[in-house]
């Protein structure tokens, strides 16, 4: 079974194929193989959040009861990433001194960069990941990624982040034994800047801005090798990635170069999934005309016969619609077989919109698992 034995399962695609809603399917398949599975989704649709019967997501794993009896032996929890509590929890576990740890959460650089850091929400989303293996709370863990469109930002935001805080502009800040950081600043930018930025932010601001950073130079030993810990875990032989995408030629062009670029990266990925596709269900005119016109006879009446006409017509039109649509996407899903092979593809059947959230989702979990599970 492909994500069986997977402690971690990442589902990465283009933007608004499916990737959070699959992604909980997967961690729903999973708890029904008995295991304590959690999914760790980045913003979900609200639609999601209903089927899964939750009034809001937090931060903290929240147990889904409302697909229960379909996972008797195993559970499935979810929780919604907020980067700035993780970001701050991680220094809570780096920084074990109270005083230090408060000072520093409390600093409104640290702040302003933990919330703003590009990479920080992919890093802190591995990063959960990684502290929640670590309590082992649960067996199977599915990452959803962020609608940002890029995967690989998973995989470079270690780096990314962990650069950022020994680069050049960081090292000026931080202080050394040989100069102080006036002597530096005055030095480097001279009296002009030293002003400037004293009289643009303030020289609480410059004072703040030093501090943090000079805090900061005893975390990075730690941070990076916590980055390299997080970095591991994305490379780890056992963690699958899944290509999610869409059955039209822009999406899949798309999940193709980042299949590549995962490659690249030495993350293959292990099987795509086209979510949303059209299966012609209609049965064909034809078929039923016979019976509607029959039923019409027996009910009699020239009214009751023309508007029978009118009924087939419509389910005339729709049936060929349905019929067009699904010999595209036949032909999209073999495309992506193409570049997939030899790997398997799955496909998602689109849920027709009047369903309910809940009856949506059992309807795609039976369309991927049903037949060919990507197992
Ligand atoms: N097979 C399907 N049939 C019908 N509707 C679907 C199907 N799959 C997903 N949807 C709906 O499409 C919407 C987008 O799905 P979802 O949020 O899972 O996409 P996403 O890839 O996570 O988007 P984003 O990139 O914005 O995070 C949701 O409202 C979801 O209910
Ligand atoms: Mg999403």
């Amino acid at each position: 079974m492909l994500i069986a034995d997977a402690p971690l399962v990442v589902c990465v695609g283009p933007g608004g194929v499916g990737k959070t809603t699959i992604s909980s399917l997967l961690a729903l398949r999973q708890a029904a193989a008995g295991k304590r599975s959690l999914v760790l989704t980045i913003d979900p649709a609200r639609r999601l959040a209903d089927a899964l019967g939750l009034a809001e997501l937090t931060n903290d794993p929240l147990e889904i009861t409302a697909f229960s009896k379909m996972h008797p032996g195993g559970s499935l929890s979810a929780l919604m990433l907020d980067p700035t509590a993780t970001f701050d929890h991680m220094i809570g576990l780096l920084v074990p001194d109270p005083a230090r740890r408060q000072a520093l959460l409390s600093n409104r650089v640290y702040q302003n960069i933990s919330r703003t850091l590009s990479g920080t929400l992919e890093y802190m989303a591995v990063e959960r990941v990684h502290e929640l293996f670590r309590t082992q709370q649960f067996d199977r863990v599915v990452l959803d990624t962020p609608p940002t469109g890029n995967a690989l930002d998973f995989l470079e935001a270690p780096d990314r982040v962990a650069t950022f805080f020994s680069d050049k502009v960081t090292r000026w800040f931080m202080p050394s034994v040989a100069e102080s950081w006036t002597t530096r600043l005055w030095n480097r930018a001279g009296a002009a800047a030293l002003s400037l930025i004293g009289r643009v932010a303030g020289q609480a601001f410059v004072d703040e801005t030093v501090s943090f950073f000079s805090a900061f130079s005893d975390l990075l030993g730690p941070f990076r090798s916590r980055g390299e810990q997080v970095g591991k875990l994305l490379r780890d032989p056992h963690t699958v990635f899944l290509v999610v995408c869409a059955p039209d030629p822009a999406r899949i062009a798309e999940a193709q170069v980042l299949s590549e670029r995962l490659a690249d990266q030495d993350c293959v990925p292990r099987a795509f999934i086209v979510n949303r596709v059209e299966r012609a269900f209609l049965p064909g005119p034809g078929s039923i005309e016979s019976a509607v016109l029959r039923a019409a006879s027996l009910l009699g009446g020239q009214e009751e016969g023309e508007r029978t006409r009118a009924f087939l017509d419509r389910l005339e039109t729709l049936h060929r619609q349905q019929q067009s649509e699904a010999a595209l996407h036949a032909s999209a899903v073999e495309a992506v077989r193409e570049f997939a092979s030899p790997r398997p593809v799955f496909t998602v059947p689109r849920v027709p919109a009047g369903e309910s959230p809940r009856d949506s989702l059992l309807a795609m979990y039976l369309g991927l698992f049903a037949k060919e599970e990507p197992s």
